[in-house]
């Protein structure tokens, strides 16, 4: 079956850009400014004063710029960190890769940290809460920032999925102590490749994050830390620095497509993404509830419409994470969401007649499975 309507459309977008990007990445080549050139300083610039924070450390990828941002602040082994347990693999790796150890916490209506577990997962080893602004939408963050003030913890937030989402007119990822972000290719705001950052008001972190990036050098062979090679690549941040200029757009045709989806599937009976503002939300991912959804998915991809699931299994069921030791039951609403949730195509380019492409497919798969 072709593809009628996938899931993102990284293609469409490319050729809209391409007048805007080759220039710039043609510049970098020209100049050989590969590594740590004037492109990653003019997008770190451009991104932290887009967001409205004071530093932008652009670092390889979304997990690197999580792991630096716990290392920055000092975790590390026999430290606890509580994470979301409906979340990416990686936002539990990173705190794992510096030797902390995730504690996991059930998730609300909306995917986000439930604030009302967060005292159970409270011991004297917890040293940092880590939100997920999960799927796109900003999470409310005063509860969380309460809670860490109270029991002294750093809060590191993961919007690596919420570019430009805000809450109360402030943009996820400027909360907490540092925010981190992902520019995986099919983000919000994407690179050709791997990339990542971390927004920061504190000078001494940034200072501390630009060190643990470049192997601890400010000076050329003057190693004051045992940094690491994490750096964005210039050719990566050339494209960045060119596609930031387009967010805004780009977030507002996603919540132009999430009402369209909103009206049409309503009219179907089937519930609609809970929002909780009209600016919270960019619709990185656009996430039904659905009964019988593999079944559902299926019978969608045999009308050639691609969908994604995330995330299918969670963490503390996860191979890698036995180590935890949690069992089924551990997380009912994290568990529920794993067997239920349908992500639809969502991208800015999507049209009116691709929507209806789905909602039609959908209301068909639902006709089929309830039959
Ligand atoms: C919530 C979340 N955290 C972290 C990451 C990690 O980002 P990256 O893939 O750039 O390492 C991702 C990316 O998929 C993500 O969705």
């Amino acid at each position: 079956m072709t593809t009628l309507v996938p899931f993102v459309d990284l293609k469409t977008q490319y050729r809209s850009l391409r007048s805007e990007i080759l220039p710039r990445v043609t510049q970098v080549m020209e100049d050989a400014t590969f590594i740590l050139g004037p492109d990653v300083a003019r997008f770190e610039e451009n991104f932290a004063s887009y967001l409205g924070s004071r530093h932008c450390v652009g670092v390889e990828s979304g997990t690197a710029a999580l792991q630096f941002a716990l290392e920055a602040f000092g975790i590390g082994p026999g430290d606890e960190v509580i994470i979301p347990a409906t979340t990416y693999i990686a936002s539990a790796v990173a705190v794992s890769t510096v030797g902390a150890r995730p504690v996991l916490v059930d998730v609300d209506s909306t995917y986000f940290m439930d604030p009302n577990l967060l005292d159970a997962a409270l011991t004297p080893a917890t040293k940092a809460i880590l939100p997920v602004h999960l799927y796109g939408q900003a999470m409310p963050m005063e509860p969380i920032l309460e809670f860490a003030r109270r029991h002294d913890l750093v809060v590191i937030e993961d919007a690596a999925q919420a570019h430009g989402a805000r809450h109360n007119g402030r943009c996820a990822g400027t909360f907490g102590h540092a925010g981190c972000y992902s520019f995986y290719p099919a983000k919000n705001l994407g690179a050709y490749g791997d990339g990542g950052a971390i927004v920061t008001d504190d000078a001494a972190i940034a200072d501390r994050l630009r060190l643990m990036r470049d192997f601890g050098q400010r000076k050329k062979y003057e190693h004051l830390v045992k940094g690491t090679n994490c750096r964005l690549d210039s050719i990566q941040a050339a494209v960045l620095d060119v596609k930031l200029t387009h967010l805004d757009d780009w977030n507002a045709a996603r919540r132009r497509h999430a009402a369209a989806y909103d009206a049409r599937l309503s009219d179907l009976g089937i519930a609609t993404p809970v929002r909780r503002s009209d600016e919270s939300h960019v619709y990185h991912l656009y996430v039904i509830e659905i009964e019988h959804r593999d079944r559902v998915a299926s019978a969608l991809r045999d009308r050639g419409i691609q969908t994604g699931i995330h995330y299918p299994i969670p963490i503390h069921l996860q191979a890698a994470y036995a180590e935890l030791g949690l069992t089924r039951g551990a997380f009912p609403q994290t568990e529920r969401s794993a067997e239920r949730v349908l992500s639809l195509p969502m991208f800015p380019e999507l049209t009116e007649e691709q929507i209806d492409l789905v909602t039609g497919a959908l209301a068909s798969a639902q006709a089929l499975v309830v039959a």
